[in-house]
């Protein structure tokens, strides 16, 4: 990259360059057995590459995209601009302060990699027809020897969205001693069968344009301009989600422009804005864009499938080595956030450190691109940094504290004492991620968060653990059964909505649960309610009636008996009682009226059936 100027938030005027990769003497080996003599790759970098060469971010693009992914090829030309400047550059979501991104063309693009469109040096005319069928293995193997072209053995993560994000996977399982980090933003393992539909019908039009001429176009004066025009019509439909396109459009009508054209299907032709849009969308694909590559291109990302050849998907991914980051968007139909989720639980089930993130994101698939809120918080919180890491921040303003710092530091100790070392823990709303540290520092523990909320989830990230972000009251299904050693469920008890199940999901997936609530029996919540005729507040209940985050009010004995029913030993119980009445009461044992919060270890009872009707033996702390 030649940095002419630089920009605050922009990395400057950029250029592409294009580099010839040298090959073995038999040419760089294709997956369809056939073999290509000359390969250029068409490359850009942005950012200073560490003396370490430890700071690569590489980036995959997608169908359409390029090397181009952020500053301009021109002070002054707007005609091609970069497909992630919203994200890269001094202070964004990957910022070129710390580290040195690399973009490169794909293999079978039209941007200076090379493609069906480059000179075959075997007839010394463009391929066209004649080039060979690719993969998505394929490319990721031309990323790589550009690396080792550049110097470069290892990088400190990879990002693609979409089909950039099929790239991801390619190389997290065929290389994974090549990169510590990964980033799947709005991607999946395969493409749906809707999204084949699309893919097919898109191909057709280029293929039955009768200027495709077979894909031996580029020697003669026509092109299957309309073909791709219309696959790009096509292909944008999928990019935008239902409301978006009504909110753009709706039924607006522009000016008429007149009389129908000669053509006879020009009297079909709508005046809907819409119309005009996807007409001027195809319209700019063609001047930047050559048809054939974008045959090549979709039918390679058509026939990847992660879990080909394997009988499951967490098999298929059992070489990833990296951390993950999956990153789902709400409202993409093409990429449905079921299939992120999809290949975040096989990562999962694999046993890999992987994070998933659901992003709200009206736009559709394509908002990756434009604006999603969090999605360079996210980033930026997930890569490694190179040096001292900034802290997170969050684009709209503080995220909660966990449980609106209700919880206290002694109620972590009590939590971090009832851990063994080096075990496994699932933090069942981790809120910031704070006891994941303290148990990982005091206990060695691995293990992952869960929180529905994307700001705990970038804090919990940004702190080096992982976390999947989801609805508890939904249950932990992404979860096998067994999978940790305990299952942590910290002031979240009285917020759920299905506390029974949640209960039950926890013994599900780890052995132990530790649970730990405000007791609502406390002597003080008795007397507000029962003399003063007023909801409890102070303690460990702060919050006004009409403002508190708690749905379910119980006490000890409540829980108690719960478990008694739902078949589930108490293990231990340890009581925090507050002021000196409180004290003296949980003293004597009178834990359900002086205990002000609880912590108890819970585990799944043997025998089924509810237990025999016992008072909880609770342990109570000194200081
Ligand atoms: N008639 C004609 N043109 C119209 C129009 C209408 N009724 N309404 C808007 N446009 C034009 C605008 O003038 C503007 O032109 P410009 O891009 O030359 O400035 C363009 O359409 C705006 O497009 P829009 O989709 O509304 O912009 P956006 O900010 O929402 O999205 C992009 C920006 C770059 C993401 C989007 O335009 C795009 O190209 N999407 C496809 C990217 C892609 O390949 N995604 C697939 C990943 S696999």
């Amino acid at each position: 990259m030649t940095k002419v100027e630089s920009h605050t938030g922009s990395v400057g005027v950029v250029e592409t360059q294009i580099v010839q990769i040298e090959l073995p003497p038999g040419g760089l080996q294709l997956e369809c057995g056939r073999s290509l003599p000359r390969l250029d790759v068409g490359y850009e970098t942005y950012g200073e590459l560490s003396p370490a060469r430890d700071n690569v971010v590489f980036l995959c693009h997608a169908l359409t995209g390029s090397a181009h992914a952020a500053g301009r090829h021109d002070p002054d030309d707007e005609t091609d601009p970069a497909w992630w400047d919203e994200m890269i550059g001094p202070g964004k979501g990957i910022d070129t302060d710390y580290y040195h991104v690399v973009c490169a063309n794909i293999l079978g693009g039209c941007r200076g990699t090379t493609g069906p469109k480059s000179t075959n040096p075997g007839t010394g005319h463009p391929y066209g027809s004649g080039f060979p069928p690719i993969t998505v293995g394929d490319m990721v193997a031309v990323h790589q020897l550009l690396l080792r072209h550049l110097g470069i053995e290892r990088v400190a993560a990879v990002i693609g969205g979409s089909f950039g994000g099929m790239q991801v996977l390619e190389w997290a399982i065929r290389y994974p001693d090549t990169v510590d980090r990964c980033i799947c933003v709005a991607s999946a393992a395969s493409l749906s069968a809707q999204a084949l539909a699309f893919d097919a019908v898109a191909r057709g039009t280029i293929t039955s344009d009768p200027d495709w001429q077979g894909g031996d176009y580029y020697e003669s004066l026509r092109g299957p301009a309309r073909g791709l025009a219309q696959a790009r019509k096509i292909g944008h439909i999928t990019y935008l989600s239902p409301e978006m396109m009504h909110s753009k459009f709706g039924r607006e009508r522009r000016e008429s422009e007149g009389a129908a054209g000669p053509d006879a299907g020009s009297h079909f032709r709508t005046d809907f804005q819409v119309e005009s849009y996807l007409d001027y969308q195809g319209g700019k694909l063609v001047k930047r864009f050559d048809a054939n590559s974008y045959l090549h291109i979709t039918r390679a990302m058509d026939e990847y499938d992660v879990i080909e050849g394997h009988d499951r998907l967490e098999e298929a991914l059992a070489p990833v080595s990296a951390k993950v980051l999956v990153v789902a968007l709400s409202d993409d139909w093409l990429f449905p956030p079921e299939q992120s989720k999809e290949l975040a639980m096989g990562l999962l089930r694999s046993g890999k450190n992987v994070s998933y993130c659901g992003l709200h994101a009206p736009h559709g698939h394509d908002a990756f691109l434009v604006d999603v809120e969090y999605l360079a918080e996210a980033i930026r919180a997930f890569l490694p940094w190179v040096g001292e890491k900034p802290k997170a921040r969050h684009s709209l303003g503080e995220a909660p504290a966990r449980r609106q710092g209700v919880v206290t530091r002694r109620e972590f100790d009590i939590v971090v004492d009832m851990v063994r070392p080096d075990s496994r823990v699932l933090d069942v709303g981790c809120g910031t991620g704070e006891l994941l540290s303290l148990l990982a520092g005091e206990r060695n523990t691995t293990g992952m968060g869960v929180d529905i909320d994307v700001r705990h989830l970038i804090d919990v990230v940004d702190s080096g653990h992982d976390i999947f972000q989801c609805d508890i009251d939904a249950g932990l299904a992404m979860i096998p059964d067994g999978a940790y050693d305990y299952a942590v469920l910290s002031e979240t008890l009285q917020v759920v909505r299905k506390p029974r199940f949640v209960l039950q999901e926890m013994l599900r997936v780890a052995k132990e649960g530790i649970v730990t609530f405000p007791n609502f029996g406390k002597w003080r919540h008795r007397l507000s309610l029962g003399l003063k005729g007023r909801m409890p507040k102070g303690g460990a209940i702060p919050f006004e009636w009409y403002d508190t985050p708690n749905i379910h009010l119980f006490t000890l004995r409540d829980f108690g008996e719960l478990c008694r029913e739902d078949g589930i030993d108490i293990v231990d119980v340890v009581c925090l009682p507050e002021g000196i009445v409180s004290r003296c009461l949980v003293g004597i044992r009178a834990c359900n009226l002086g205990a002000d919060r609880v912590i108890v270890k819970i585990a799944r009872r043997d025998a089924a059936g509810p237990g025999p009707r016992s008072d909880i033996e609770c342990r109570t702390l000194r200081g």
